[in-house]
């Protein structure tokens, strides 16, 4: 951290001081969307916390509430004006209160603007780029006491060093790279998060070591796009080079990464992911629709069988390795006949579990301005479908599962009662199992007895 940031965290902790007295002034940070920006809200907490804040869940009980904001789907956003119209009477209760938004959803011109005119109590909003620059809005805010607008589109230098406050726990991710530059023709995210920016593996490798001497056993590395990590730096390097990196440290943990990008994604990655022990059998590899001609509409950049050209490959170097996947339904023009090589695709590759979305029009992207004839409940239709094909397949594989053992990370109470534990084996499934609260934070060799519809459950094996 620079000199002139510790110093601008001072001033803030001095300024609290004078205004809240002994009093420690709760924040409430609440993060909506993906990992990347579940890392950017400990980050945030981090800075917050050094300036002298607590936390807490409730709204009526914080002196600053801040939303970070995700803004791949409309529903997203319409969930976040949601709850910040919801703030209004709290603002009237407490006019001290500081409400802020950040992250990918304020960083579109159009929703700054709709803030600024039409939530005149919202006091703080800035984007992606200027994360580190909190203490300053916040001195800005406190000081002189008017609302600050930060929302500059310069992707600026990652900031290294800054206080990262996590949730106590076994899993902790790990931002690896920032940005994207594929331009997919439905996602906004290039826009709102910048170019590709890659980590120095230096850097990562300090930031790993906090993690495991901390007790984190479960890591994920993260990025929009992984597999082209390295591009840029210095040092030469690429994922696989930096997952042969973090594998050789010692200790009993678990390495995992997303996203990979499949027209980025190589034989030689999986390659390292057959050599490195440490690292998940297990691949999140989106492939957003099963049809040739939408994935050139949608600028994926690969065909269905380059794509499972890359499964089989995997299948074969690395026996029982599963898979998950991201499906849009209903991009703009897809048709019945597109949908169903969608399906097809899901019978043939049969992933444990999908995240599944209907196309949501993005401002500023290329889709947004194609045709989309068709109707909401058609899509919405072809949705439901896509679901009950995937229930019945996820459920074959968990079923197929009985008998078998596997190793799990236990992560605390579970959902099948009293005497039960939690976790997660390499696969990413969740496995439900009796025991004590000693075992918890440890991995434990689970016989599976019974499948359930959410999950599996066993016993641990002596
Ligand atoms: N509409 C629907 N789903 C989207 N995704 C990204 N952009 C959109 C959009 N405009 C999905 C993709 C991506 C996941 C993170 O979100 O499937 O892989
Ligand atoms: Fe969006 Fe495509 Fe980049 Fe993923 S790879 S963040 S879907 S543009």
């Amino acid at each position: 951290m620079t000199a002139s940031l510790q110093n601008t965290i001072e001033r803030v902790r001095l300024l609290l001081q004078e205004r809240y007295g002994d009093r420690i002034p709760l924040a409430l940070v609440h993060t909506y969307g993906c990992q990347q920006n579940v890392s950017d809200g400990e980050r945030l907490k981090g800075l917050l916390a050094l300036m002298g804040y607590g936390f807490c869940e409730r709204p009526e009980e914080a002196e600053l509430i801040l939303y970070n904001t995700c803004a791949v789907r409309e529903n997203a956003e319409d969930r976040v004006f949601g709850n910040v119209g919801a703030l209004k009477g709290a603002k009237r209760r407490n006019p001290g209160l500081i409400i802020g938004l950040c992250g990918c959803m304020v960083q579109q011109e159009h929703i700054a603007e709709k803030l600024k005119k039409s939530y005149p109590y919202v006091d703080l909003v800035f984007g992606t780029h200027v994360l580190s620059q909190l203490p300053e809005m916040l001195l800005q805010l406190l000081g002189e006491k008017r609302r600050v607008f930060n929302l500059s589109q310069e992707d600026a230098a990652i900031p290294e060093g800054l206080p990262i406050r996590r949730d106590p726990g076994v899993k902790a991710f790990l931002p690896v790279m920032y940005g994207c530059d594929n331009f997919c023709t439905y996602c906004v995210v290039p826009y709102v998060r910048g170019r590709e920016r890659s980590r120095k593996p230096a850097d990562i490798l300090a930031e790993f070591r906090e993690l495991l001497a901390a007790g984190y056993k479960d890591i994920t590395l993260l990025g929009q796009n992984v597999n082209s990590y390295g591009r840029g730096l210095e040092e030469e390097i690429s994922f696989a080079g930096l997952l042969r990196l973090l594998n050789k440290e010692e200790g009993d943990f678990r390495l995992r990464f997303m996203t990979s990008h499949p027209k980025d994604a190589t034989f030689a990655l999986i390659d390292t992911m057959a050599q490195c022990e440490k690292v998940c059998k297990h691949f999140h590899l989106p492939v957003q629709s099963g049809s040739d001609r939408i994935l050139r509409e949608m600028n994926r950049r690969y065909t269905t069988a380059d794509y499972l050209r890359l499964i089989a490959y995997a299948r074969e170097r690395l026996p029982g390795i599963t898979f998950t996947t991201d499906i849009i339904v209903g991009f703009p023009g897809e048709t019945e006949e597109d949908f169903e090589q969608t399906l097809a695709l899901l019978k043939r590759v049969r992933y444990d579990s999908i995240f599944s979305f209907i196309y949501s029009k993005r401002v500023g992207t290329r889709a947004a301005s194609m045709e989309d004839p068709t109707p909401p409940e058609e899509k919405s239709r072809r949705f439901q479908r896509l679901l009950e094909v995937q229930r019945e397949i996820g459920a074959e594989l968990l079923e197929s599962r009985v008998g078998s053992v596997c190793r799990v990370l236990a992560e605390g109470p579970g959902r099948s009662g009293e005497g039960w534990l939690t976790g997660r084996n390499e696969d990413n499934l969740i496995v439900d199992f009796p025991g004590g609260p000693e075992l918890v934070g440890r991995f434990v060799t689970v016989r599976i007895e019974k499948a359930l519809s959410w999950a599996l459950q066993g016993r641990v094996q002596e």
